[in-house]
């Protein structure tokens, strides 16, 4: 018998749900009582939670956003608020608490770690951007929904024979743009981890245009440049029509794809698994197709690398 707490932290995305409902229902099959705390950090700082028991979590399992709601916690950056949390979570005699979100979220279970409360992290942001593991949940659908933005553009850029600049999301990660681009069949990708040069991608719209393409798409991850800019320029020099659409928060909301409901629910478990072995101060992942688990501190190093190989096919594919 154990208390479990959980929270859902972050940015949220979708499979968030469908990991609370494996984390909860794997837990009550080990007849372990379950505590969710609403929007992260700051519920546990506000003693705002429920009990939760299997009903809880019906029907959360293809619903987009947490039904725990999230929020990005600036106070936890506070030893204070810390000691404070941990104070909470012995009142209800938690043994460990699950934190279902992305790199900051992690970097709180860590702090909490340091004080002694046993933490297990799931990755779930659309970002991709935890180097420990291939896929974070989320990933699959944000990709999902930019292929069908791209495929709605693409069809209004042929009409006109335009160019579109399109701005996704990825927070210095290029995983978004590199996997939607290759996906959806864009013409250029500009990503934070590989040089670009603006030059040679307004040679590569003209020659496009002069090769018989009746569109061109440039996915750009957020905060690379000013796609606004990127846009002007590329009307100015090359006289051909261009337009921007920055796709933002709609890569955070749907329904999540199977992929990431399998994915959610597979890290779930094993996030169970691990509190029931006695294991904490983890993070699960998944490497080729076997779930994992890697201290936190490692599974914060930063990714600061693109699959190199997949960025070859995207350039030899994308004439
Ligand atoms: O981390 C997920 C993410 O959607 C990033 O891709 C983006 O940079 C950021 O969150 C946006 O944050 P917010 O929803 O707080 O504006």
């Amino acid at each position: 018998m154990k208390n479990i707490a959980v929270i859902t932290s972050g940015g949220d995305a979708p499979g968030m749900n469908a990991a609370l409902r494996a984390v909860v229902r794997k837990a009550v099959y080990n007849n372990y009582d379950v505590y969710a705390f609403e929007r992260g950090y700051q519920g546990i700082l506000e003693k705002e939670f429920q009990k939760m028991n299997s009903r809880s979590v019906s029907d959360i399992l293809q619903r987009g956003g947490t039904i725990l709601k999230s929020a990005r916690c600036l106070e936890f950056k506070k030893i204070e608020a810390r000691r404070e949390a941990k104070k909470t979570l012995d009142t209800l005699e938690i043994d460990t608490l699950v934190v279902i979100g992305g790199d900051g979220s992690f970097k709180g279970a860590l702090q909490l770690e340091k004080l002694g409360v046993k933490t297990i992290c799931i990755p779930g942001t659309i970002d991709n951007d935890l180097g420990y593991t291939d896929y974070t949940i989320g990933f699959d659908t944000a990709i999902t929904t930019v292929i069908e933005a791209v495929s709605k553009l693409r069809d209004t850029s042929s009409s006109h024979n335009r160019v579109f600049v399109v701005e996704v999301m990825g927070r210095n990660c290029g995983d978004i743009a590199l996997y939607a681009g290759l996906s959806s069949g864009a013409e250029n990708i500009i990503v934070p981890e590989v040089k670009y040069d603006i030059n040679e991608i307004i040679q590569s719209v003209k020659r496009g245009m002069l090769s018989g393409k009746s569109h061109n798409i440039i996915l750009v991850a957020e905060d690379v440049l000013d796609v606004f800019e990127l846009s002007r320029k590329i009307e100015k020099e090359t006289d051909i029509s261009s337009r921007v659409a920055v796709i933002g928060h709609l890569q955070r909301g749907g329904s999540p794809t199977a992929f990431d409901r399998i994915l959610a629910t597979r890290m779930g478990s094993y996030a169970i698994d691990l509190i029931k072995d006695n294991k904490s101060g983890l993070a699960v992942g998944i490497k080729g197709n076997d779930i994992i688990g890697i201290d936190i501190d490692k599974a914060l190093n930063k990714k600061d690398i693109i699959d190199k190989n997949m960025y070859e096919l995207f350039k030899i594919l994308a004439k």
